[in-house]
């Protein structure tokens, strides 16, 4: 294995000839504008790009998923006939739910057992399941997991965990308003950096919003500290590596929601969008459009440059990420009860952008890229000067499902990581779930259809919200949906060997608690190593092939079904109000 430090020093050499700010800093920049640039269109279709790039990943997938298949070892299945009779390829959607570094951590764990590369990931996890996948989403904490490898040239999970050399990636030590740690004069002089960055976007005709400096944070902490944390590093850089562009990596996704000021939303009336490398938009029928990512910043009517020039450098990768995870903003102005310096205080009175305290969570977009376009009807956000966006799980879907149930996308399974704190006790009870089924009927949705799940009292009574389970199992069962949903599994968090259970809003950990939150992780994803389930690789495996095994109406194997009798909820309710307990190192009951 590389050593971590030259892997991130080679990905910065190669993201500084790429699409970096014009202005190589944090600063957008004026660029010509491409002949005839109209930026938006409907979203009534994938953009031809990401048609494009899933004829690449598609070659990637189906071979890596036959592998899984194989190692599986499901009886009386021919793999070969199944491949060869495919009515489509299969489609795999990873989400990661956020919920701070908890969420990171976990995921990163969960993530790291779904990867072949993982050590004994395939003997005793999923292995190969993550190569096997087209779409990885994130949210908020779980959009650090996936941010960090897709803005660090995909290095090994294990790579972004285990770099202990100080003031790089995943450094948690210290926390990240106070990265210098005992050295003031550093973490003095990271914000004044951050407050000279925040000043030349002002200076270029930008609003600024408390979401410019916790994006600049984030930078410093994913994107490393050298070369003021990548400062012109942009999210759309993504589709200009070659790694992307072979369709040897998932496509990443990059959840928020959008908010005017003064308004509040739930999960029956917001606007979820969706960032990716070549685009930002909503599918959803209140907004339908979707504009060119790497040049949002540019004065547009209806798509077209008001001006004689064009802006890129806008869609700053920290930016994105601090977007989707902007309910960290109302933490941050609470840093002086944390004892830090009030020079950061200083910095934000600077940069506020006028918005009232309810709104702290905001992140301004101006100007808005999809002033006065008609596709859908959401007249503030179309007519809007700025476009508003905000924590992708203020709706209270914190797992990033959206985006992998447009049909556009053919999506065949979810697996739906799920790290949220629900309960008291910061462990998940399904509400996510709940918020993500209920949507579908609010009129507001791409024609999004979601499996039936349960009430949250029924998630922990069962034991639904301390185990993997499928739901959706038997599209026979979801004729009155308007259409056929992916099938969902769903993976809670769960403490296995540690109290993966940490606050959201812990700040800081040390080395050993990284490592063993991420073991945890790992243990989640693979039912304890296999030890409480030795059929766990091959009942994933059968949820892999179910949608396909109906369309072509194949008979489900024998295995397989005895799987689902195992892993699918039934559809009862339990209203008991029974609790799990959970103890460590424990095997039984789960
Ligand atoms: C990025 O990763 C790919 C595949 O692992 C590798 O071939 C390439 O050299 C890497 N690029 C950089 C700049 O490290
Ligand atoms: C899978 O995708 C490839 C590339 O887009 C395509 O050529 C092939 O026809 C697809 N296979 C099936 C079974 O649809
Ligand atoms: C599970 O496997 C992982 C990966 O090899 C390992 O780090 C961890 O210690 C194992 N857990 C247990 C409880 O054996
Ligand atoms: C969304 O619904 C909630 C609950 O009904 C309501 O309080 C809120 O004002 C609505 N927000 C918008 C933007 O319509
Ligand atoms: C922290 O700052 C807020 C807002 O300025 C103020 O209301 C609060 O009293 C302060 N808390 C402490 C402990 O100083
Ligand atoms: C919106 O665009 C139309 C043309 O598409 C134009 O006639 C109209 O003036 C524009 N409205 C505003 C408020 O700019
Ligand atoms: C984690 O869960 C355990 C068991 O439910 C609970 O006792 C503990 O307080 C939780 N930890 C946190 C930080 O909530
Ligand atoms: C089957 O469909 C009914 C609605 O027709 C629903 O209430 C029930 O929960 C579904 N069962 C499962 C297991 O999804
Ligand atoms: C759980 O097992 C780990 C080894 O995997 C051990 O370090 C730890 O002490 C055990 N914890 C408890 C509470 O038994």
């Amino acid at each position: 294995m590389l050593p971590s430090s030259l892997l991130f020093s080679l990905a910065y050499n190669i993201a500084t000839i790429l699409a970096y700010s014009p202005t190589g800093d944090y600063a957008p920049g004026k660029v010509s504008c491409p002949s005839d640039a109209s930026f938006v269109r409907e979203a009534n279709a994938l953009s031809s790009q990401e048609s494009e790039w899933l004829d690449k990943r598609h070659t990637q997938t189906q071979p890596a998923l036959k592998e899984f298949l194989t190692r599986a070892g499901i009886s009386d299945f021919n793999i070969e006939d199944f491949f060869d009779d495919a009515s489509s390829n299969i489609t795999i959607g990873l989400a990661f739910s956020g919920g701070g570094y908890r969420a990171m951590l976990n995921g990163a764990g969960q993530l790291s057992a779904l990867d072949s590369n993982t050590r004994n990931a395939n003997e005793l996890g999923l292995g190969g399941l993550y190569q096997s996948s087209t779409y990885l989403a994130g949210l908020s904490g779980g959009n650090w997991l996936t941010g960090s490898l897709a803005l660090n040239n995909w290095t090994g999970i294990e790579d972004l965990v285990y770099h202990d050399e100080g003031d790089g990636v995943w450094d948690l030590s210290h926390s990240i308003f106070d990265e210098g740690g005992w050295n003031i004069f550093k973490t003095l002089g990271r914000f004044s950096a951050i407050s000279k960055e925040l000043s030349a976007k002002k200076s270029a005709g930008y609003k600024t919003s408390i979401t410019d400096i916790w994006g600049r944070l984030l930078s410093y902490q994913f994107f490393g500290s050298n070369n003021e944390a990548s400062s012109g590093l942009t999210f759309s850089t993504i589709k200009d590596t070659e790694i992307f562009q072979s369709g040897y990596v998932p496509f990443p996704i990059s959840v928020a929601d959008g908010r005017v000021p003064g308004t509040f939303i739930i999960n029956l009336n917001s606007t979820v969008f969706e960032f990716n490398p070549f685009e930002l938009g909503s599918w959803d029928s209140s907004f339908k459009a979707f504009t060119d990512l790497q040049y949002i910043g540019t004065p547009v009517n209806n798509g077209e440059p008001t001006s004689d020039y064009c802006i890129q450098g806008y869609d700053n990768a920290g930016f994105v990420l601090g977007t989707s995870s902007s309910l960290f903003n109302q933490f941050m102005l609470q840093l002086n009860t944390t004892g830090i310096t009030g020079l950061l205080y200083d910095i934000i009175e600077d940069f506020l952008a006028g918005l009232s305290d309810a709104d702290d969570d905001i992140a301004v977009y101006n100007y808005n890229p999809f002033y006065n376009t008609t596709f859908g009807s959401s007249e503030t956000a179309l007519k809007s000067d700025d476009l508003y966006l905000c924590d992708g799980g203020e709706d209270l879907q914190n797992i990033p499902i959206t985006p992998l149930l447009q049909p556009e996308r053919e999506v065949d399974v979810i697996f739906a990581f799920d790290n949220s704190a629900d309960t008291d006790d910061h462990l998940p009870d399904g509400a996510s779930l709940v918020a993500t089924y209920e949507r579908q009927f609010a009129g507001i949705a791409n024609d999004n259809a979601f499996p039936y799940v349960p009430d949250t009292n029924t998630f922990i009574s069962k034991g639904l919200a301390s185990r993997p389970t499928f739901f959706g199992c038997y599209s026979s069962n979801l004729t009155e949906l308007s259409r056929t949903p992916p099938l969902v599994v769903y993976i809670p968090n769960t403490p296995y060997s540690t109290w993966s259970n940490t606050s959201t809003f812990q700040m800081q950990y040390s080395n050993d608690e990284k490592y063993t939150i991420v073991q945890n992780g790992f243990e989640v994803s693979s039912r304890y190593n296999l030890t409480i389930d030795s059929d766990w690789q091959k009942c994933v495996s059968c949820a892999i092939i179910q949608r396909e095994l109906e369309n072509t109406k194949q008979e489900q194997p024998a295995e397989c079904q005895q799987c689902f009798d195992k892993y699918c909820w039934d559809g009862s309710l339990d209203t008991s109000g029974e609790t799990y307990s959970y103890s460590l190192n424990a095997t039984s009951g789960l």
